[in-house]
């Protein structure tokens, strides 16, 4: 995170910092709160924006520097395009933009007053503003200051409102707090980030009153979770479960809601080894767990009126004298068999074993799982798109318009009796690869087994959840993808 960088909130009158950030519509009238830059302002503005050909697009800037008898340094006008255009603006990706506006280590007034810009936009721009501000540095020893980094000061944000907006920002703070948790996760390497260590480190909700059980492998083996153990059976680090349980509601015995990830903290493929080029990229294999533990936190700080289940398996997929081998049949918690056909189809028979564990035990409303499960859905949708599979339409539904409000999108894939009968094996019940086809349908379709029959969706967040291309809030590797989404599912629906 960067250090300097705080986001506070002010009215219309307070001190105005050297720079100041204005937005505006199209029709290059300027808002009331433009007053405050002195009656030479809107003058100046005009004969500026005439010059560079501004007409306040959504999207576009005019930079005003040094502008003469005006009360800052610096004045940036931000085009905000017409009210149509504003009523469409994700606030929280143009608080992405606005960071990249700001001078390195100047201080800024963001003047927000303008039609459209209510309390809750100006603490989503927050959000994007301290979503931006993130990067993950901890393992470079040459420490740049964040001036030299590029990274602005203080920014306050001015508006009428701004007692709710303060009030507002303090709830999408623990939802920060939980994306940027999120993100460390992705980004740690997997020698440190070992499944014991990311035990310990989801163990420390337990501050904001997230009750923690955690699951060892004597534990497992006496359950049963065989599958899950198959697949750490050949790394040296104990795998383990963690089971994360935050009771919001009123009523103690509501069913929860449960959210599942696929923590593998790093996928060689095992004996079915992977291709050297671009395997370090499987330490983010773990990104549906860390997404879950992000939740948890960012539920568990606003207090959230739910009852909810955080549930991850954690295990290390490694080749080794040990190792689990194609070939082998397992019995999964389950009860039912599944034969190994590729050892890099392990984040399933993770997930099978967690699935059923959390459906047998807490009889949840829906379960919502989330992995890096295939390949085949980066051919599919790219990193725009996750994957979404659903054994039931209002689930899905909720979903994708939560994706759709938030911006982390989802797209459904179909599923059915044609794609599950690729995966019934020869020797077991079920086997754990279909082949290459529908490759990302026929993993839904094993997860679907375990599911019992409980309202279920699984995202697959191969494309979405790790090696993020650069976006207006995120620069770094791992993009705490999930959270958001998960955040306003429960928030919309379930509280
Ligand atoms: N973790 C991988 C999927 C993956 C690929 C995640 C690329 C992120 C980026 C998963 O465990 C895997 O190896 N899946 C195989 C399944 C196959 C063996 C049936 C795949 O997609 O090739
Ligand atoms: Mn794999
Ligand atoms: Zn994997």
């Amino acid at each position: 995170m960067a250090q300097g960088f705080t986001v506070s909130y002010g009215s219309n009158d307070a001190g105005l910092q050297p720079v100041v950030l204005l937005f505006m519509g199209d029709t290059l009238a300027l808002p009331d709160v433009a007053g405050r830059l002195g009656p030479e302002f809107p003058a100046l503005f005009r004969s500026a924006a005439e010059g560079e050909g501004f007409k306040g697009k959504a999207g576009s800037a005019l930079d005003l520097v040094a502008p003469q008898n005006v009360p800052a340094g610096r004045v940036i006008v931000i085009g905000t395009g017409s009210d149509a255009d504003r009523a469409k603006i994700n606030w929280t990706n143009l608080g992405g933009k606005l960071f990249a506006k700001l001078p390195a280590g100047r201080t800024a007034s963001i003047l927000l007053d303008i039609p459209g810009a209510d309390a809750a936009a100006a603490a989503d721009v927050a959000l994007g503003l301290s979503l931006r501000a993130y990067g993950f540095e901890k393992y470079k020893t040459k420490k740049k200051s964040d001036e030299d980094a590029g990274l602005p000061g203080a920014v306050t944000l001015h508006l009428a409102d701004h007692g709710a907006a303060k009030k507002q920002g303090k709830a999408r703070d623990g939802l920060a707090e939980g994306i940027i948790i999120a993100r460390d996760l992705v980004n740690e390497p997997p020698n440190v980030l070992t499944p014991t260590e990311f035990a310990r480190r989801a163990s420390q909700l337990q501050k904001l009153g997230v009750e923690i059980e955690i699951l060892g492998e004597k534990e497992m083996r006496k359950i049963g979770m065989r599958a899950l153990l198959g697949v750490g059976q050949g790394s040296a680090e104990e795998s383990q479960v963690v089971i994360m349980r935050w009771n919001g509601a009123k009523n103690a015995k509501d069913a929860p809601v449960a959210f599942i990830g696929k923590g593998v903290v790093f996928d060689t493929g095992g004996i079915s080894i992977k291709p050297a080029a671009g395997m370090e990229d499987m330490k983010g294999d773990m990104a549906g767990a860390a997404c879950v533990v992000g939740l948890m936190h960012a539920l568990a700080s606003r207090k959230a009126k739910c009852n909810v289940i955080g549930a991850i398996g954690l295990v290390e997929n490694m080749p080794d004298g040990k190792a689990q081998r194609p070939g082998d049949i397992v019995t999964s918690l389950s009860g039912q068999t599944i034969e190994i056909i590729n050892t890099d189809a392990e984040g399933r028979l993770v997930l099978a074993d967690v699935l059923w564990y959390v459906q047998d035990r807490f009889k949840p409303k829906f379960m919502v799982n989330l992995a890096t499960l295939t390949g085949a859905i980066l051919v599919a949708l790219g990193q725009d798109y996750a994957g979404l599979f659903s054994n039931n339409d209002e689930l899905a539904q909720r979903l994708f318009d939560s994706g759709k409000a938030t911006g982390e999108k989802l797209w459904r894939l179909p599923m059915g009796p044609e794609y599950d009968k690729i995966i019934d094996s020869r020797f077991a019940d079920v086997k754990n690869s279909g082949g290459r086809y529908a490759g990302s349908i026929t993993a839904a379709q094993f997860l679907q087994r375990f599911v019992n029959d409980v309202p279920w969706a699984h995202l697959d967040i191969a494309g979405t959840g790790m090696a993020a291309p650069n976006s207006d809030i995120n620069r770094s590797w791992g993009p705490g993808w999930g959270v958001r989404l998960l955040d306003r599912l429960v928030k919309d629906h379930y509280e």
